[in-house]
């Protein structure tokens, strides 16, 4: 496959099918936002599921969150991301088309550091600025880089519309965890080492959305974060790296498709990063960062309330701030990644299909029901028992009496639905032995086999499993 054609290929096949929408599209869009449809959410839910039973249900110590998303303006002080949340900005003024200058310097090898200050940003950008071109009128005409800051303002609980004291929308998920942290401690009593584990929507300004789900300005995040003893991060950071990469191993997603990488630049609260990163289309990008964040947010959070965020150990007495480790996956990107790990386009009875092998856990349908004819009232009375026996083992079983059976086989395909299942005259009865047995199909291999209801229910129940 042309690699150039394949996001296009999907980007158009999420629409098509009722996976993705962009955002405000019938006014004719809004930059960085998209909406999921029926069959995505069915899929993001999937996705929030597996990772909540693994980051929840599986693992000792583990507390589920859901905090609020909006915050008292002091938290995005405390968290540094008022002071040092921002990228630099230039802007072409030929045609005023906005670049980050760090990603244009990345892409003729410069490295912009994280902690520079705009005038080190700009003293770089000026030492390259005939290598790059505004990628829109192909201009070397721009501002200087200007430090923008990344969080998004709301007018919540301000009548005088000043706006002198914003009330931000989050720009990370995890803060509510570290506010809620000492509520945790409280109700839970939890021994520490423990995790919280939350999925929350974040908002960043961000000044180029690009590559579909990859940057947007409104995603989601679902991020634990783990409460340790001071100094005890090394082993527990190995470990934490590793449960994740099988994560991803556990939703079929091909190993050699992932890769880690260790940041050089570190953001301003970590003291150690790696990323998980998905080969897309467009190459190695970022999904997941594990992060060693120290004591810093609690720290911080200390210092701005003026409450006491010191864990007290039962047994020893002792008294001290844990430090954190965090995982952050954005779930828009995970998404990407897995609708680009399932597009396969091969051949089957001598046509070209296009299929999305998902895994069976996170596809949106787990079965269709065929009936072989619509005008056949007792093909159609059957098919719907069928449908209504299997929908008792998982609720997404889909219908489809229209066309022939292999333009049907087709459109499951194309939606990665793993099993497809026809009701035909001998379920009715016609060859005697064959009564009450139906043609199941597997997506994958096309191999189809004659079974019982009860025994596909079977299948479709050790599948998703
Ligand atoms: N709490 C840590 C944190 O927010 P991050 O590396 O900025 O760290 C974590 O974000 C994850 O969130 C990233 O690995 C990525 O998957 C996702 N993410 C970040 N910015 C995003 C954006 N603009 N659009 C979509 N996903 C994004």
């Amino acid at each position: 496959m042309e690699t150039a054609t394949v996001m296009e290929k999907i980007v158009s096949l999420a629409k098509r099918k009722g996976f993705i929408y962009p955002g405000s599209e019938i006014y004719g869009g809004l930059a960085g936002v998209y909406d999921f449809g029926p069959r995505g959410v069915e899929l993001l839910n999937n996705l929030k599921q597996v990772w909540w039973k693994a980051n929840v249900y599986d693992k000792d110590n583990y507390y589920g969150l859901d905090a609020g998303m909006f915050k008292h303006p002091r938290v995005w002080e405390a968290s540094g991301h008022v002071g040092g949340f921002s990228d630099p900005l230039a802007e072409c003024r030929n045609c005023n088309t906005r670049i980050r200058v760090d990603k244009e310097l990345a892409k003729v090898g410069v490295v912009a550091d994280e902690k520079m200050t705009e005038d080190q940003i700009n003293d770089l950008f000026d030492q390259h600025r005939e290598e790059i071109p505004c990628p829109k009128c192909g201009k070397k005409e721009f501002t200087r880089a200007k430090a923008f800051n990344l969080l998004v303002k709301s007018n919540l609980g301000d009548f005088t519309s000043e706006g002198s004291e914003p009330v931000y929308l989050p720009g990370e998920a995890c803060q509510g965890i570290y506010l809620d942290y000492k509520n945790i401690v409280d109700s839970m009593s939890p021994k520490i080492p423990f995790g919280v584990a939350q999925i929350g929507k974040a908002f960043r300004n961000e000044i180029s959305p690009r590559n579909f789900l990859f940057r947007t300005r409104e995603f989601e995040q679902a991020d634990t974060q783990y409460f340790i003893r001071p100094n005890e991060n090394k082993e527990a950071y190995e470990a934490i790296k590793t449960d994740r990469w099988n994560w991803y191993l556990s939703l079929g997603i091909r190993e050699e498709k992932l890769r880690f990488k260790q940041h050089d630049n570190l953001v301003f609260y970590a003291k150690d990063a790696w990323d998980i990163e998905y080969e897309f289309p467009t190459g190695f990008d970022e999904v997941e960062g594990i992060h060693d964040r120290t004591d810093y947010d609690l720290s911080q959070h200390q210092k701005f309330s003026g409450v006491d965020l010191r864990y007290l150990d039962q047994e020893t007495g002792e008294k001290f701030i844990p430090w954190i480790l965090e995982t952050s996956m954005g779930l828009g990107r995970v998404f990407l990644a897995v609708l680009c790990d399932a597009y396969h386009e091969d051949e089957m009875g001598g046509e070209t299909r296009t299929v999305l092998k998902l895994s069976p856990t996170l596809a949106p349908v787990k079965a269709a029901v065929f009936p072989l004819l619509k005008n056949k009232p007792e093909l159609i009375a059957k098919a719907e028992e069928v449908r209504a026996a299997l929908r008792k083992i998982h609720p997404a079983i889909a219908w489809d009496d229209n066309g022939n059976i292999g333009k049907r086989y087709r459109r499951q395909d194309e939606i990665g639905t793993p099993f497809c299942v026809t009701i035909d005259f001998d379920t009715l009865g016609e060859t005697p032995e064959l009564k009450d047995t139906v043609t199941l199909r597997h997506r994958d291999t096309g191999e189809q086999e004659r079974l019982t209801v009860a025994e596909v229910g079977e299948r479709i129940r050790t599948a998703i499993a």
